[in-house]
């Protein structure tokens, strides 16, 4: 496992994309519990991005559960169609949102946030966990992102 993180803080976020995916499969790749492996995945993503909130919530009964995440204290659970994240769940796909305050069903655990993206992942046509990306700044995310963190996604759901 390679211990330490190479991030070129002047590329473009798609060549940090780039970089990061073969390090990340590398750093999962002998790692078996998933818990872990959303863990590092989580601070990564951090590292490489700063983005302001990274984290998986983790489906549970019916409910979505906080796991693995860095940034500000979060809200804790999330039902089946509310938030963004339940909506991707629900929706079982890539939800953007570019301003929080025009999504009706935003769920505002921290006010800084203005803009997210969610991205379910899979296991055997079901979604058993998404991960939810918050950023101080409108308009943040775009369809390079749900490419990029679809393929982490991938790399997650092909560990379980
Ligand atoms: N805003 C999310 C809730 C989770 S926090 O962003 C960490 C939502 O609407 O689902």
């Amino acid at each position: 496992m390679s211990e330490q993180l190479f991030v070129n803080k002047h590329a473009s976020r798609k060549e940090k994309y780039q970089t990061l995916i073969p390090q990340l499969k590398a750093l999962l790749d002998n790692e078996s519990d998933t818990i872990a492996n959303m863990a590092n995945t989580v601070a990564a993503l951090k590292q490489t991005f700063n983005f302001y909130w990274v984290g998986f919530y983790i489906v549970k009964r019916n409910e979505l559960v906080v796991g693995p995440f860095q940034g500000t204290i979060a809200c804790s659970r999330i039902s089946w169609g509310k938030g963004v994240c339940g909506t991707a769940w629900k929706e079982k796909r890539t939800v953007i949102v570019p301003n929080v305050n025009l999504f009706a069903e935003h769920i505002a655990c921290d006010s800084a946030s203005l803009s997210e993206i969610v991205v379910p992942i899979f296991y055997k046509n079901e979604v058993i966990a998404v991960l939810d990306i918050d950023s101080q700044y409108e308009n943040y995310f775009d369809e390079t992102d749900a490419e990029f963190l679809g393929l982490i996604a991938d790399i997650i759901k092909n560990k379980l």
